[in-house]
């Protein structure tokens, strides 16, 4: 049995998925190859392709929220990458309103202003000599928002809106606790007002109190403001509060994708189950460790890349590539034999 679709398919795949409207975003069997130069012997160096995203197929919805969910190195940051037209795809087509990001972000201010973006490093990406005020008046000044005149009263109203105090408007980066760094983030990332918020790991490495202030805000932001939310984390307790629906990532591909709570309770590729089992709590720390080795994504195994650690594998797993097709009206599977109960 041969489940692999030819490529010609899947426009239609995607037309029908999750509506015909074109998405705020559709990624088409995109893939990302990095060249990377390794030391071979004693002073030998060697060049070799490393494949971060391998054949993602996403269509975003406006007003969706998308929890994206994988282990490390599975491509979520470089998947973030190719939405924000930061890095072209090697192959496969990046569309953002049906048009090509790149063409997209050339035409203008226009997809900047639309699409913001908060960094996995936060802190990092805040100019330190810079205060808070001078940050969030920054994008305010470079999209032409309002009149210079109108500056600070907008600034006040963004320091408002993520919950920062007006004091906080005269500090610096380095004198801000971890929660309030994001909340300075979000700020700039609302400055222009944009209708998509990209956030890779906005709430990582906080405690659970101030991760909860900042989950609620961007809830309360997220439904105040219509938002289309793309949100990475590794954690499933994050996705399920707050995003409607979750797409896992393996090895550079989404292998699963659905309204969260419907994954979450019931997955049907056995890696979304691995990690559903491993995390029972949501919250606790992944105890059960998959069994095998990831592989590598300079040396990609042939047939689906979960077979060699998959309980379930079968004959055909290590043959064929599965891709990522609608299995069933609320879940789009990358197996050919999906776990449904
Ligand atoms: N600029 C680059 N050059 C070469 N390889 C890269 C580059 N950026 C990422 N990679 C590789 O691509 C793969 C995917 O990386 P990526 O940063 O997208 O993962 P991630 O899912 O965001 O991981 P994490 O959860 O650790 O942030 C990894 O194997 C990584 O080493
Ligand atoms: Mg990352």
């Amino acid at each position: 049995m041969n489940h692999v679709l030819p490529k010609e398919t899947n426009t239609v795949l995607h037309a029908g998925g999750i509506g015909a409207e074109p998405g705020v975003f559709e990624l088409l069997d995109v893939q990302k190859v990095y060249q990377i130069t390794r030391a071979s012997g004693l002073f030998g160096r060697k060049k070799q392709g490393l494949k971060a995203l391998d054949g993602v197929r996403l269509k975003v919805a406006r007003g969706a929220s998308i929890a994206l969910v994988g282990e490390s190195g599975s491509g979520k940051s470089t998947l973030l990458r190719v939405l924000l037209g930061l890095t072209e795809p090697s192959d496969g087509l990046a569309l953002y309103g049906g048009r090509p990001i790149a063409e997209a972000r050339a035409d203008g201010l226009d997809f900047a202003r639309d699409v913001a973006m908060i960094f996995q490093d936060a802190r990092g990406s805040l100019n330190p000599r810079m205060s808070v005020a001078a940050l969030v008046a920054e994008p305010l000044r470079h999209f032409g928002i309002c009149p210079e005149e109108e500056i600070p009263e907008r600034v006040a109203a963004l320091l408002a809106r993520v919950g920062l105090a007006k004091d906080a408007m005269q500090r610096y980066p380095a004198g801000l606790s971890g929660g309030q760094v994001r909340r300075v983030a979000i700020a700039r990332a609302l400055a222009s007002n944009p209708s998509v918020l990209v956030a890779d790991e906005a709430v990582s490495g906080l405690d659970v109190s101030t991760q909860a202030q900042l989950l609620n805000l961007l809830r309360r932001l997220q439904r105040e403001m219509g938002l289309t939310l793309l949100f990475i984390t590794h954690d499933l307790g994050v996705a399920s509060y707050l995003c409607d629906e979750i797409a896992i990532m393996y090895l550079g591909r989404i292998v699963e994708r659905g309204p969260t709570n419907a994954v979450l309770a019931n997955p049907a590729h056995p890696y979304a189950r691995a990690l559903r089992t491993a995390a029972p709590e949501f919250f606790a720390p992944i105890t059960e460790p998959l069994p095998g080795e990831i592989p590598s994504p300079l040396d990609l195994p042939t047939g689906c890349r979960f077979a060699g650690r998959c309980v379930f594998a079968r004959q055909e797993c290590g043959r064929d590539d599965p891709v990522l097709v609608q299995a069933r009206a609320d879940r789009e599977v990358a197996c050919f034999f999906p776990l449904y109960s």
